[in-house]
């Protein structure tokens, strides 16, 4: 399995505080059966210096500590970009980091309590360049949750949709799990990963979602998800997705506190 959003880099966001942390997490991922990391620090004006060629430099450093470790995990660059009106034109000038340094595709940060406004104009001004989106987590925006149909008409506009692995395992609570789940019978998911941020925090592993996700689509269907789908995408070429299944009805506010209690 590839995990394609991880905050394992030491010091530059809120991920693995040093080196040590970092080699702790390679070693949880290795054991829960994962090949390869994208390392995807934060890039936001909360953290404003990881650019590329910072990416870059951690990524060398790291490789050097797991070869001495002897952890036969393989590192690929990448970033967590927080929405920004210049971001199609920091990608162009090659400031900031895309996945696998391809140019490609881009993992975008969608937040967490809103929809900020203009977004669909922000994903055109990026897919105009030819980079191609992947939103990480909307599965926790209640925004979304509300009326699914918003990602739905997004993903039909060729964004490609990542969830985070404990989402499906219930660690954010049933409505959260509930939701995740259906998107996923819905095709309105392309991609899992972890978004750990340290060996305790969120910590790194695949396996119990990939559990959820066969359980849910079937083997076959998991395997695309974990493995083709962010392989695919490593080496620059988007996956050629069956279309997603009509959106998720709206959920009235009353419906939203019974799921709530239920
Ligand atoms: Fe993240």
């Amino acid at each position: 399995m590839i995990d394609f959003h991880c905050h394992i880099l030491p010091d530059l966001d809120d991920g693995a505080p040093d080196w040590e942390h970092s080699v702790e997490m390679a070693r949880i991922a290795v054991a829960d059966g994962i090949s390869g990391i994208v390392c995807t620090p934060h890039l936001s004006p909360v953290f404003p210096d990881n650019d590329r060629k910072a990416v870059m430099a951690s990524v060398e450093q790291l490789r050097i500590r797991l070869r001495k470790a002897e952890i036969p995990l393989e590192l690929y660059p990448g970033a967590e970009l927080a929405i920004d009106s210049d971001l199609g034109e920091k990608i162009k000038s090659n400031e900031v980091m895309t996945i696998n340094d391809n140019r490609n595709v881009a993992l975008i940060e969608m937040p967490v309590e809103t929809i900020p406004p203009n977004i669909e104009r922000f994903f055109w001004s990026i897919q105009s360049t030819g980079i191609d989106i992947v939103l990480g987590h909307p599965e926790r925006n209640p925004c979304l949750m509300k009326d699914p149909s918003i990602l739905f008409r997004w993903i039909q506009r060729g964004v490609m949709v990542q969830v985070t692995a404990s989402a499906l395992a219930g660690k954010h609570g049933h409505q959260v799990r509930d939701f995740t789940v259906n998107l996923l019978k819905r095709r309105m998911i392309h991609l899992v990963a972890s978004d750990s941020h340290g060996p305790t925090r969120r910590r790194p592993g695949l396996s119990a979602a990939r559990a959820v996700v066969e359980s849910v689509i079937g083997k076959e269907e998991a395997h695309k998800i974990f493995c083709e789908n962010p392989q695919q995408l490593l080496l620059g070429t988007v996956p050629d997705f069956a279309p997603p299944l009509q959106a998720l009805k709206k959920t009235s506010f009353l419906q939203r506190i019974l799921t709530l209690r239920s």
